[in-house]
């Protein structure tokens, strides 16, 4: 395939080097005339590991070439990567001044151009902007998006100092596109690297990247923390992280990976808190393990207000315990948010299979007697009828038995705290928490 590529930074002079090692003719684009000098000198822009010996044998094997002249470089390809930088600005907002002269040059490119032209953006960038660039290039070109040229997010995950084994091995090749022929010309690109290819929406893929770094900061952040709270112990914080690390089903795995409700029970709780006194009688500052908390309440919080957006409503609450197939009320979430409604006046009735008054012993009884005295005036034994009586449904555990039961609600809201199934998105009475 024929690709120009504008920026030849960091992210541009690896593509544009290992573009052309798969066997494709591109051509570089930059305002800087020291890079394109560079390119067309058989050199690279950067330092990094390998790319000099790609960049020296691919120019003198006459597949690629750098320019200044943005016409030459859109009349000479199918598909154009855009891989300049997007640096903060001195508010922390992303500077996409460069991306937006691109669109413009690309723009007025297209005025000229009959054949239909892919734009992918290698950079990264916020949700909402491939919109922006598609509607500025509209403006500029007088073409038609998704007639003339198509616009895809096709963010890159390299990392520098490992760059050109990062592009052969991504985790993954992630392309975000309204236009499936642009998405699928894209991927083409990809095909022969060892990774899954996903297709998706514009805006899913251009948030990824924010998301896949800032866990990326968190991890090593989580992972000080531990360090030096261990090291105060005398305890050895590589061992703890690796024995951490060996831990597929809980700690490195999806699991707690689902957006949704607050966390609650008697063991997280408790032993976070656990750690946090740990960490403080030891002058420990741990302000990331410290702020989880914060974050547990703030979704409590989320839950009440949209549920007390409708004010005066009978509320039929499906579960009550911390998760489904368990009893345990401590620090059940819900039980905060029950609270909390009725001190604002709120009807409610419950429906949780799992909790039986009369067998509720201990630290369980203690909890529910001190948080919701008359919760048996509120339980419901029969499920149907707790939805017959009530305006909203409010979902807060798994409970496979709900799925049939909320499925033929269509005349009452329906709030789900867990993600009950993916078929009730489709619902116009269904609002999710955090989706
Ligand atoms: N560096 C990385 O490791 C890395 C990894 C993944 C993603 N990214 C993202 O990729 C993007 C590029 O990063 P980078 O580190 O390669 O940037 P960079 O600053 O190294 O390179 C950007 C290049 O774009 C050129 N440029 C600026 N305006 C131009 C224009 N109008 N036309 C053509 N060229 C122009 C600059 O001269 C420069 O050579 C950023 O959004 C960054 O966040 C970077």
């Amino acid at each position: 395939m024929n690709i120009s590529i504008f920026g030849l930074g960091y992210v541009g002079c690896v593509s544009l080097g290992c573009l052309a090692k798969n066997g494709h003719y591109v051509i570089g684009v930059d305002t800087n005339p020291a890079k394109i000098n560079q390119i067309n000198s058989g050199k690279a822009t950067i330092i990094e590991k390998e790319v000099d010996t790609i960049i020296a044998e691919q120019r003198s094997a006459g597949h690629i070439s750098a320019t200044d002249n943005v016409a030459e470089a859109i009349s000479g390809s199918d598909i154009s990567i855009i891989a300049v930088g997007t640096p903060s600005s001195e508010k922390g907002h992303l500077n996409l001044q460069f991306i937006f002269k691109v669109a413009e040059n690309i723009g007025v490119a297209l005025r000229n151009k009959s054949s239909f032209h892919i734009i992918a953006i290698r950079s990264t960038i916020m949700p909402g902007t491939c919109d922006k660039v598609a509607a500025e290039i509209e403006k500029i070109s007088g073409k038609k998006r998704n007639v003339d040229f198509a616009i895809v997010d096709n963010p890159e995950f390299l990392r520098e100092g490992t760059a050109v084994h990062d592009y052969y091995n991504p985790p993954l090749t992630l392309i975000g596109s309204d236009n499936p022929v642009a998405a699928e010309k894209v991927a083409e690109l990809y095909r022969q690297l060892p990774a899954e290819i996903i297709i998706t929406d514009l805006k899913t893929a251009e948030i990824m990247k924010y998301i896949n770094n800032t866990y990326h900061a968190l991890k090593i952040s989580f992972g000080n923390e531990v360090g030096n709270i261990c090291a105060e112990l005398g305890i050895d914080s590589h061992k703890v992280m690796e024995i951490f690390c060996k831990d597929k089903q809980l700690n490195i795995s999806p699991y707690y990976f689902k957006p949704g409700f607050a966390f609650g029970g008697s063991c997280l709780p408790k032993d976070l808190k656990g750690l946090q006194t740990l960490a403080h009688d030891l002058y420990v500052e741990v302000p990331l393990i410290e702020s989880i908390n914060r974050t547990n309440e703030i979704q409590i919080q989320r839950a009440i207000k949209l549920i007390f957006k409708y004010n005066n409503k009978r509320l039929g609450f499906l579960g009550l315990s911390f998760k489904a197939g368990t009893d345990d009320l401590r620090n059940s979430p819900t039980v905060s948010i029950i609270e909390a409604l009725l001190g604002k006046g709120c009807n409610i009735g419950i429906y949780d299979k799992n909790i039986n008054l009369a067998m509720l012993t201990g630290t369980n009884k203690d909890y529910i007697d001190s948080r919701i005295p008359h919760l048996s005036s509120l339980l419901v034994n029969d499920p149907v009828k707790l939805v017959h009586d009530c305006d909203i449904v409010v979902i807060n555990t798994k409970e496979p038995e709900f799925r049939d039961l909320v499925h033929g609600i269509d005349d009452k809201l329906i709030i789900d705290f867990v993600r009950l199934d993916e078929a009730l998105l489709t619902k116009n009475n269904y609002i999710g928490i955090n989706w």
